[in-house]
């Protein structure tokens, strides 16, 4: 039998270069050998938002860079959290077995406390178990994610085993699956890439933009002269260039170090690969956003089909738990 892929992401608008190098390329690969399960997470969007206005926006805008980097509704689930609700009933039900220690301990739970302390909601402390129940909802086994949700896919195993352990074996205990880019660091050159931190490079920008942004980013900050040696191995930019320009990596880092090139041009070489392995992806988007309802009817089906799934796991579990 095939295994299980899940995996979601928060719908805050478009999705850039470090979501797809840590996960949409996995999404895609896994495809092939996997039953693959992919959500737009809007009830975890809603722990941080301050205003919902472009919610629905957001995920169609999501669901398009999506659909544009190779996902297939004929082959995979596409669909949005809310819209399936069993998952809300599995997350209150999982929330009896989790200690609350297990959740405020949580890195990432801290870290939004410290960044948004006049909205430390319930639904922050409860993430991480909402985030459990999207996945042991599909009983998926394989979750393709970035480096930063590893915390998180712990605690999920930890509450599927007390969970099997309590009331018989239910769940498998899902593995995380890391690309070969698990943490994409943005332009500022030192933090994760990310849209709230504004460090990053949307995949379905145009080309101008692209090339703007990346004249923005940090590299050797010990080069200040173009004749000053650089050193590649701590410069993002040259980072990024292992993905975009795989073939030139070890002579770019051999002209920086011997300053034989400048990081301008450095810069307008890796905008240009990006832009080149862009292409096709932006104007399949363009076609895709162009078919009115296209991602409305997808995201209806995809909704149908996991509710179906969702259905007969939240039956077993209570009857499991003795609720029914
Ligand atoms: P989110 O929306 O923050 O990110 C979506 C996916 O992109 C990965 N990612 C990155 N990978 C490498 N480098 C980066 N700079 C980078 N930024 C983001 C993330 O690791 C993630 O895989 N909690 C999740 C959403 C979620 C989920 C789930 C994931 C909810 N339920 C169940 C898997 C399974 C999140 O906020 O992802």
């Amino acid at each position: 039998m095939k295994g299980r892929v899940f995996s979601g992401a928060r719908p805050t608008g478009r999705q850039h270069i470090g979501n797809y190098l840590g996960a949409i390329q996995n999404y895609v690969k896994l495809q092939q050998d996997y039953e693959c399960i992919y959500c737009a997470v809007d009830i975890h969007a809603l722990t941080t938002l301050e205003g919902t206005e472009n919610l629905k926006e957001n995920i169609r805008e999501m669901m398009l860079d999506w659909l544009a980097a190779g996902l297939d509704p004929e082959k995979s689930i596409l669909f949005v959290q809310s819209h399936v609700p069993q998952v809300m009933e599995l997350h209150t039900l999982l929330s009896m077995v989790t200690p609350l220690g297990w959740l405020t301990r949580v890195a990432t739970f801290k870290e939004k406390a410290r960044m948004q302390p006049h909205n430390i909601n319930y639904g922050l402390v409860g993430y991480p178990v909402l985030m459990t129940a999207d996945i042991v909802l599909y009983k998926a086994d394989t979750v393709p994610v970035g480096q930063d949700q590893l915390p998180h896919l712990e605690l999920a195993r930890e509450i599927a085993r007390r969970f099997n352990y309590t009331f018989g074996d239910t769940f498998p205990e899902p593995q995380a699956l890391l690309s070969d880019f698990p943490a994409v660091i943005g332009l500022d050159g030192v933090n994760k890439m990310s849209k709230s931190l504004d460090n990053h490079i949307e995949l379905a920008a145009t080309p101008e933009e692209t090339g703007e942004r990346i004249m923005t980013a940090f590299t050797d900050p010990a080069r200040k002269y173009r004749s000053d040696p650089g050193h590649p191995e701590i410069c993002n930019v040259w980072r990024l260039h292992h993905f975009y320009n795989p073939n030139q990596v070890e002579n770019i880092a051999a002209e920086c170090r011997g300053a034989l090139r400048g990081c301008v041009e450095c810069k307008e070489q890796l905008a240009q690969g990006i832009n080149a392995a862009l292409a096709p992806f932006r104007q399949r988007r363009a076609e895709l956003a162009a078919r009115p309802q296209y991602v409305e009817e997808v995201l209806a089906d995809g909704a149908r089909r996991a509710h179906g799934i969702a259905t007969e796991t939240i039956r077993e579990v209570k009857e499991r738990m003795g609720l029914i």
